[in-house]
């Protein structure tokens, strides 16, 4: 278990001074549209605060007892992710284990806007873990690509563009290893209808103007396609949106809940959707958050893939990734190699270490280099070193598994169909 958010696990116990301090930061932003950790008196970013943020929107963080209940309720040792506090609050993760614990249904819910050609490594964290899940768990997934959404948000993304996105987005998502027999993706332009466009509309006509403002930052000048979007992601949530999964008996369906796993900065659509669900007479989703893997430039802001210098695109050659790295990562390093063995390097704000956190496996490895780091026994060109030939390593694995996904697979993992899991065909649909 972490001791801080994003900061790896504490082999050796950090020490108390080194705790979660508060933030100064007055102007942190956390929305699905903007991430920033906000600036101190000088102006200078500050890193996102992810402790202030867990209590600002009512989330719980996710604690020892409930990592050590889910070891005992699903015999896995919980994923890197969750020992690190990469993955590090929730809601209602407890219902979920409940239910598996007692053998009923659910299902995990994920998505993604498609923004552009090529994700980046900070969005695969989400599905990546989620893939986790579903191995873990052996419940039904489906991934909501909000073409919409990103169509109506972009003055620059026409509906083509993101089609094209959408098209390429399903397979990277793929690539990163769901089962096809448990998994349906999904295009908002595509799929939105029938039973799905029933529960958008019995959501959207329960979510006010004013909610919307207050709780996506919107104002009069935000497009009405904005505002009503706010009520298709959680459309998602309800297993009645998904008969061919979930059966046509709505009484049936509306009683299996769903688990989300997404970055935290998802969490105010899902917010305003368990505000209503039960009002609704569905259940209220679970979630499951992680932090955001930082830009290259350092940890005030989240990867993003419309600035092509803060991000390691998953179709980037090693060469391109070895170049980023020495190029944009920041360092917590010092200035001159002399420095670096008398003062040591600071972990925190580090990238490259940062990045080692979320990607290298290995605990004991990690946490040596974190040592001879601090201790000033490991330079800064090193350990960018380390963390190219680590990512080299995951954006070269995911790109052969890329390579293998063809068109027809992607046809079939997005036709509504039923899914299959638990050995048995459709345990809900009789
Ligand atoms: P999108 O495409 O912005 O992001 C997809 C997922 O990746 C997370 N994410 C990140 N995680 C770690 N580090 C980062 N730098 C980073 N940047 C983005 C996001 O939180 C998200 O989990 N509206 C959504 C699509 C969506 C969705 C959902 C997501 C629809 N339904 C349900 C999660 C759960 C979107 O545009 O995500
Ligand atoms: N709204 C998200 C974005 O713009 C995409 C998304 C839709 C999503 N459903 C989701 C992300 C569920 C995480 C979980 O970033």
């Amino acid at each position: 278990m972490a001791d801080e958010p994003g900061q790896p696990p504490a082999l050796t116990t950090l020490s108390l001074a080194d705790k979660a301090h508060e933030s100064q930061a007055v102007n942190q932003i956390v929305t699905p549209f903007d991430v920033s950790g906000g600036v101190d008196e000088s102006g200078k970013l500050l890193p996102v605060d992810y402790n202030k943020l867990v209590r600002e929107f009512g989330a719980t963080p996710i604690s020892k007892e409930l990592l050590e209940r889910f070891e005992k309720v699903t015999g896995h040792r919980p994923h890197r992710f969750m020992r690190r506090g990469i993955v590090f609050s929730h809601r209602e993760l407890n219902k979920i284990l409940d239910r598996h614990e007692k053998g009923q249904p659910f299902y995990l819910y994920t998505g993604r806007g498609p923004s552009s050609d090529s994700m980046h490594v900070g969005h695969t964290v989400p599905f990546e873990f989620t893939k986790w899940l579903q191995d873990v768990f052996d419940v039904p997934l489906v991934i909501m690509l909000t073409d919409d959404e990103k169509f109506m948000h972009s003055q620059k993304i026409e509906i083509d563009d993101v089609k094209r996105f959408t098209k390429a987005n399903a397979k990277d998502i793929m690539a990163v290893g769901f089962d096809p027999k448990k998994t349906f993706i999904f295009s908002d332009f595509d799929y939105i209808g029938g039973a799905f466009y029933e529960n958008m509309c019995r959501m959207a006509k329960r979510i006010t103007i004013n909610q919307v403002k207050g709780t996506f930052g919107f104002n009069d000048s935000n497009n009405v396609g904005e505002f009503h979007f706010c009520a298709t992601q959680s459309a998602s949530a309800f297993a009645t949106s998904f008969p061919h999964i979930f059966g046509e008996d709505k009484k049936k369906a509306a009683a299996v809940p769903c688990l989300i796993p997404c970055a935290i900065d998802q969490d105010p659509y899902f917010r305003q959707c368990r505000e209503h669900a039960e009002k609704m007479k569905f259940k209220k989703p679970s979630l499951i958050h992680a932090i955001f893997l930082p830009a290259l430039q350092g940890p005030g802001s989240k990867m993003s893939a419309s600035v092509d210098s803060s991000a390691v695109f998953m179709n980037d050659t090693p060469n391109r990734i070895k170049n980023k790295i020495n190029k944009f990562a920041f360092s917590g390093g010092q200035d001159t190699a002399e420095l670096q063995r008398q003062l040591g390097g600071n972990t925190k704000n580090d990238v490259p270490f940062q990045y080692l956190t979320f990607f290298l496996e290995d605990d004991e490895e990690l946490e040596q280099i974190r040592t001879a780091y601090e201790k000033g026994e490991m330079m800064t060109g090193e350990i960018k070193q380390r963390c190219i030939a680590e990512l080299q390593k995951y954006v070269e694995g995911f790109q052969e598994r890329r390579a293998q996904i063809t068109d027809e697979f992607i046809a079939e993992a997005m036709r509504a169909r039923p899914l299959e899991w638990r050995g048995n065909p459709n345990p809900i649909v009789e």
